[in-house]
């Protein structure tokens, strides 16, 4: 029976692989035919922005334009087609989802899928075929003005909630295009720092996610970075377009600049680029316009190597069925069902961190709770709408003041004070967008300590002085504060300068904290903050920025509908000059940046330095408690499979992440001491006991070696570690590695 269904297999598998190599001999013959009819007029229009957001189609030939849009918290309003204004229209308000940091922080693979669904489908629906999204660059630091749309400091985990993702967007018929590729970092003079790094960092830290996305994703497309590496701009870069992304990775499909990412003619034409964009309506006058006609004119450019760029956006469109008959198969999209919005919830729920409940004040008792104070003006803020490219206009946003009272229903009082005076603007204004002056002043700066105009200070008393009058008061059986950052921190082109709570939050804590000790503390924000006041306060939820049902999830946890499951994607350090970049006073360089730590970024560093954090990358508290035993290492390298008993010793089903390490204790080379390598998160009953299995990828074990320039795997004795966060082991091992001289030299 046994060799029955082998033979079935192998059949199915051989008609399956027989499958794929006719679509792709049909996908490559489509695309040549087009290209031998194409003339060089139609394929240099092809080839860049002929409005803000879509190349030039040929209609003759059934070549659509491409439409794009930005990513990565849900499709974004409409502009008109060569202006940064906004259409304005009422069709394009859409399901607006968690950031990325958020998605990251539920570690839940089929959730990071579930998201692609919405963000693919929704595109589609709104008429788009590509989605510029998700964002994959490294939090290096936590200043960054654009971590809110990246997802970890950890490449692994990245890596790991990335392909669903994009394999999500892309079943929807939509391509999904990871960005910013590569080194995008900061937002200071993004659009020509220079960045330096180690060959070993780079394909340690930096390149990993991007290298899964292209090998295991299957990422339609891919957009290139603002900055410089190794003294080209990354839209333009041999060394990662050609090289790395094109030869290394057999990366067959397109890649698009960032908008005003391409500088010169000749570099862009001679890379693995595609697509040029913009911000400037000069569409004529880019460099892969009529400079690109010239030079190909002029015999400096070859026309075939036009003609490789032109097939890589031609077997984009061949596979979202954008060509010929196609069409007719092409899956239509969808926006605002509520199936969408209740992913959204679904994601906003699992994203969320306790990081404090020291006197298990939460969850709290709804039947018991009549009256409620709320203050801070992330309590009643809508966040959607901020955040430069990733703004969205959402349907509808539920804040976390919404959510309490949705809950609460009626049966109990619930006040509000903003407590602090913070930035305002005009979402419905229908001024020019920011980014039609995107690429003056470096593309991006770091914020100034101006000090806070009289006016505002005045302000600021204010608030401050009614908020924690209001909480003296008493008579509230909870006060909670809702805070943290807006989208005039957490902001693209804009660096932070600290990692202080703007609008005076501390000095409003600490007073608020005098007369409502057991103050419940809400933060939103796509960074880390310092908190000055964190021994005072007992309990502390971590919300980022959170979707349009973010106040729904916000209350569930709060009144223990939903037990809290998100872990910490990336460490909280106490202060910013712990940080790995900082400490050396690499961050945020001036013309270059030396990303002189290598390969200590995040918790690599604190963890192997014993530097002391806030919260360790992975943290994050429940409304039960874990128990782990019995870890086993099975198997032989490259096979080796790790497995761990937990436990729901508490009285409530909550959901517990099992996070592998691996480490190299004695290592030929310099190591950190672990390394996220593997994770899976557990749905547990009171009482009930399940096992993780975890299969260790070949890659745990190696290390980028600069002198061979590739992966190694050191033979001997490896750790296995299983926690509940990089800081919190629960139980170690060991396990043997022997690697035959075959086996040495391995690439990912
Ligand atoms: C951003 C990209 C974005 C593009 C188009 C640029 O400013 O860096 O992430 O996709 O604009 O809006």
């Amino acid at each position: 029976m046994k060799q029955r269904n082998d033979i079935m297999w192998t059949a199915l598998k051989m008609s399956e692989n027989a499958r794929v190599n006719i679509m792709d001999n049909k996908c490559e013959m489509v695309i040549e035919v087009l290209v031998s009819k194409l003339t060089l007029d139609e394929k240099i229009s092809m080839l860049h922005g002929t409005g803000l957001f879509h190349n030039g189609g040929v209609e003759r030939l059934g070549i659509p334009e491409l439409v794009m849009s930005d990513g990565p918290m849900g499709v974004r309003n409409d502009f008109e087609d060569a202006h940064w204004m906004v259409i304005g229209n009422s069709d394009d308000y859409v399901s607006y989802l968690p950031s990325n940091s958020a998605l990251a922080s539920t570690w839940n693979r089929k959730l990071a899928y579930e998201t692609g669904t919405v963000l693919g489908e929704e595109a589609r629906g709104r008429g788009k075929d590509v989605i510029l999204a998700p964002g994959i660059n490294i939090k290096r630091s936590p200043l960054c003005g654009r971590n809110f749309e990246y997802m970890s400091e950890d490449p692994y985990l990245t890596g790991e909630m990335a392909v669903p993702l994009v394999k999500g967007v892309q079943n929807a018929d939509t391509a999904a295009c990871v960005k910013h590729f590569a080194l995008n970092n900061q937002e200071t003079e993004r659009l020509w720092v220079e960045v330096k790094v180690s060959e070993r960092a780079l394909r340690e830290i930096y390149l990993p996610a991007f290298e899964k996305v292209v090998k295991e994703g299957q990422v339609y497309s891919l957009m290139g970075a603002y900055n410089r590496y190794n003294g080209e701009h990354c839209c333009e870069s041999k060394t990662l377009l050609n090289h790395i992304l094109r030869e290394e990775w057999k990366f067959d499909g397109m890649v698009v600049s960032d908008w005003g990412g391409v500088h010169l003619t000749r570099e862009a034409a001679t890379s693995g680029l595609d697509l040029e964009m913009s911000v400037t309506d000069n569409f004529d006058e880019y460099c892969m316009a009529q400079p690109l006609k010239k030079a190909v004119e002029d015999g400096e450019i070859q026309e075939a190597l036009i003609d490789e760029k032109v097939k890589n956006i031609l077997r984009l469109m061949y596979r979202l069925h954008m060509l010929g008959e196609d069409v007719a198969i092409r899956k239509p999209g969808s926006y605002n069902t509520p199936e969408h919005r209740q992913k959204t919830l679904d994601v906003a729920r699992e994203s969320i961190v306790l990081l404090k409940n020291d006197k298990n004040q939460l969850p709290l008792c709804q039947g018991k709770t009549r009256k409620v104070l709320v203050v801070g003006d992330n309590a009643n803020r809508i966040q959607s709408y901020g955040g430069g490219s990733a703004e969205i206009k959402a349907l509808y946003e539920i804040t976390p003041l919404l959510g309490i009272k949705m809950l609460l229903g009626g049966n109990a009082k619930v006040d509000y004070v903003p407590g602090y005076y913070a930035d305002n603007f005009d979402h419905m204004n229908t001024e020019t967008n920011w980014q039609a002056d995107s690429l003056e002043n470096g593309g991006g700066s770091m914020g100034e300590n101006g000090g806070v105009a009289p006016e505002i200070l005045e302000k600021q008393n204010v608030y401050r002085e009614a908020a924690v009058k209001k909480a003296a008061e008493g008579g509230y059986d909870t006060v909670i504060f809702v805070g943290g950052q807006n989208h005039f921190q957490d902001l693209e082109g804009h660096d932070r300068q600290d990692m202080k709570l703007p609008y005076a939050q501390d000095k409003l804590l600490e007073e608020l904290l005098d007369v409502a000790p057991d103050a419940i503390v809400v933060m939103f924000s796509g960074s880390p903050v310092e908190m000055p006041w964190i021994k005072r306060v007992h309990t502390l939820i971590w919300n980022w920025f959170n979707g349009m049902e973010g106040g729904t999830a916000l209350a569930e946890i709060l009144f223990g509908k939903v037990n809290p499951s998100g872990r910490l994607p990336e460490t909280f350090p106490i202060t910013y000059t712990d940080c790995s970049a900082h400490c050396i006073g690499e961050f945020p360089g001036g013309e270059t940046v030396n990303y002189k730590e290598g390969i200590f970024v995040g918790y690599r560093y604190y963890d192997s330095r014993q530097i002391p954090v806030l919260f360790p990358f992975g943290y994050g508290l429940s409304y039960t408690e874990f128990v782990y035993s019995n870890l086993r290492v099975k198997g032989n390298y490259p096979d080796f499979k790790v497995s761990v008993d937990v436990t729901n010793v508490g009285s409530v089903a909550g959901k517990e992440i099992v996070q592998i390490y691996v480490g190299k204790p004695d290592s030929s080379v310099e190591r950190v001491v672990k390394e996220l390598r593997g994770f899976a998160k557990l749905d547990l009953q009171p009482g009930e006991t399940k096992t993780a299995e975890i299969s260790l990828d070949p890659a745990a074990f190696t290390y980028f070696d600069e002198q061979l320039r590739h992966f190694v795997t050191e033979s001997g004795e490896y750790k296995i570690f299983a926690g509940k966060s990089v800081e919190e082991i629960c139980l170690a091992e060991s396990c043997e590695v022997e690697v035959g001289s075959e086996q040495l030299r391995y690439f990912l």
